[in-house]
């Protein structure tokens, strides 16, 4: 018998003395309202899931790599109001390619959770829904920079643009770009979110992020736990 089938064995043994296969990797993505307190949230479902020996790996879109976030300085460079709205476009396309080759395929390959901060679904809230794009040419980029590759689910921190405008005001944060468009093109991207989780409830679950966050949390840890059982 070879090296690698007792190795196997062992590490079937390990899977089934812990009741749940820690080598299957799979992808969540939180996403929605600027503002709505997605990093406080990735931060504790982190926390919750490495206390229960998932090896976790954070990432964020724009960025994620050392060419996506180079890409994300210029996507968001409030100096440069003049970039066209295929540019960006094409910007987060180009950066979803690298992100999905470089760092998630690989992560998910070693069985690892991903946790993605913003991924496709904004690509369609911000570039179709609020900049108005046609919805055939996001599909063509998105699917390019996919390459038949999709997260397991996205869970959308919803709150009116508003409100989650003054929460990053008072975090003292200055406007990048985008948040810094008018208040209208905010409300088209939640719309838009809305919109998808609707269109595909199997891929989005809504939270309310106007919440008290400890309620956000068990909302959120449901989920969680709930893809564990799928997955896991
Ligand atoms: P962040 O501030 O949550 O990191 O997101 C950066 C901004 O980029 C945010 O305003 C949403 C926007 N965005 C898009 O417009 N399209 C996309 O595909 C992604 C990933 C983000």
């Amino acid at each position: 018998m070879g090296l690698e089938y007792i190795i196997a064995g062992v590490c079937d043994y390990i899977l089934e003395i812990n009741g749940r296969d820690m080598n299957k990797g799979f992808m969540v993505v939180f996403d929605g309202s600027n503002g709505a307190g997605k990093t406080t949230v990735i931060k504790s479902v982190e926390k919750y899931l490495s206390s229960k020996g998932f090896d976790v790996l954070l990432t964020r879109e724009p960025g994620g790599t050392p060419i996506g976030e180079k890409i994300r300085e210029v996507i968001l460079d409030p100096s440069t109001p003049e970039m066209s709205f295929m540019t960006e476009l094409m910007l987060f396309g180009a950066g979803r390619a690298q992100h999905i080759q470089e760092k998630i395929k690989p992560a998910l390959a070693q069985g690892k959770i991903v946790i993605s901060d913003r991924f496709d679904a904004a690509t369609f809230s911000f570039q179709h829904f609020a900049r108005g794009i046609a919805l055939d040419t996001i599909t063509k980029i998105n699917d390019l920079a996919l390459a038949g590759f999709s997260p397991n689910m996205n869970v959308i921190l919803d709150l009116e643009p508003s409100e989650g405008l003054k929460r990053v005001h008072s975090r003292g944060e200055g406007l990048d770009r985008l948040e810094d468009e008018k208040s209208e093109f905010l409300i088209k991207a939640r719309n838009g979110y809305l919109t998808q989780a609707q269109q595909a409830p199997e891929k989005f679950v809504v939270i309310d992020a106007s919440q008290s966050k400890q309620k956000v949390l068990t909302d959120v840890i449901k989920v969680i736990d709930s893809l564990l059982d799928k997955h896991g």
